[in-house]
């Protein structure tokens, strides 16, 4: 197989289908959120459909997984259902040398964090364009608050150097709003030295839901990358 003209598009899909191809018959899994999770979620269906593995249970990470689970045909449960979950698999905007992970490029990562945080194995999917040095540097930092203490929250992530940005909607006026009612404000960090302890200082504003830090929540990172003109995925 060649890459083509959109090789960013190959890189997700052979990526998507190698995090596929790891759950197995009778598993609760996770289905994260995004493009490249997208394409997970089709080859899983796929695998099902052609009886390759049976009885396995979906939970969904947003809205967008559980229109697509429906799609092809992956049955969903509910944390209320089940006590465990086998295999998450989901995206990322931002992954590290230590497999920290900055998400939620979707608004999604509130719920990805319950979920990916509760699996036995979380599998982060990316193409390499993801992959940085330190988190923070290409991406700004999502971080869910309720609506009504938008405007302190944005004050004290100014007070902790942050730049905040309330996230807007494309198509739609005025700002973003998340599967869970909330809104989301963007951050520019200069630099993020600790992103553990970034990641429970934000937490602890008052109105703040979720960030999009992911810290040691990884266990493995499948990246799609082109090679010679041909998409490999390779692990981190
Ligand atoms: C959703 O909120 C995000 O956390 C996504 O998982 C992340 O943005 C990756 O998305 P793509 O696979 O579309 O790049």
């Amino acid at each position: 197989m060649t890459v083509g003209n959109d090789p960013v598009k190959v890189m997700k899909q052979e990526v998507g289908k190698a995090a596929a191809a790891l759950v197995q018959s009778g598993m609760i899994v996770g289905l994260g959120t995004g493009s490249t999770t997208a394409y997970a979620i089709e080859y899983l269906g796929n695998r099902l459909k052609s009886g390759e593995i049976k009885d396995i249970k979906g939970i969904p990470t947003s809205f967008q997984a559980e229109v697509l689970a429906k799609q092809y045909g992956i049955p969903l449960t509910t944390l209320d259902a089940v006590d465990h979950i086998d295999i998450a698999i989901d995206g990322a905007d931002e992954v590290d040398p230590q497999k920290n992970l900055i998400k939620g490029g979707g608004a999604a990562h509130t719920r990805e964090k319950v979920v990916d945080a509760l699996a036995e194995q979380f599998i982060v999917v990316v193409d390499a364009n993801k992959l940085v040095d330190k988190l923070g540097s290409t991406f700004l930092l999502p971080v869910e608050a309720i609506p009504m203490a938008i405007a302190p929250v944005m004050r004290a992530i100014e007070k902790l150097g942050g730049k905040p940005q309330l996230r807007m909607g494309v198509k739609k006026a005025g700002p973003v709003i998340t599967d869970q009612g909330n809104m989301v404000i963007d951050v520019k960090f200069d630099s993020i030295e600790n992103p553990a302890e970034l990641e429970k200082t934000l937490n602890n504003i008052p109105g703040v839901l979720e960030n999009g830090l992911f810290v040691g929540v990884a266990n493995k990172v499948l990246i799609g990358e082109v090679k010679d003109g041909q998409p490999v995925v390779r692990e981190m």
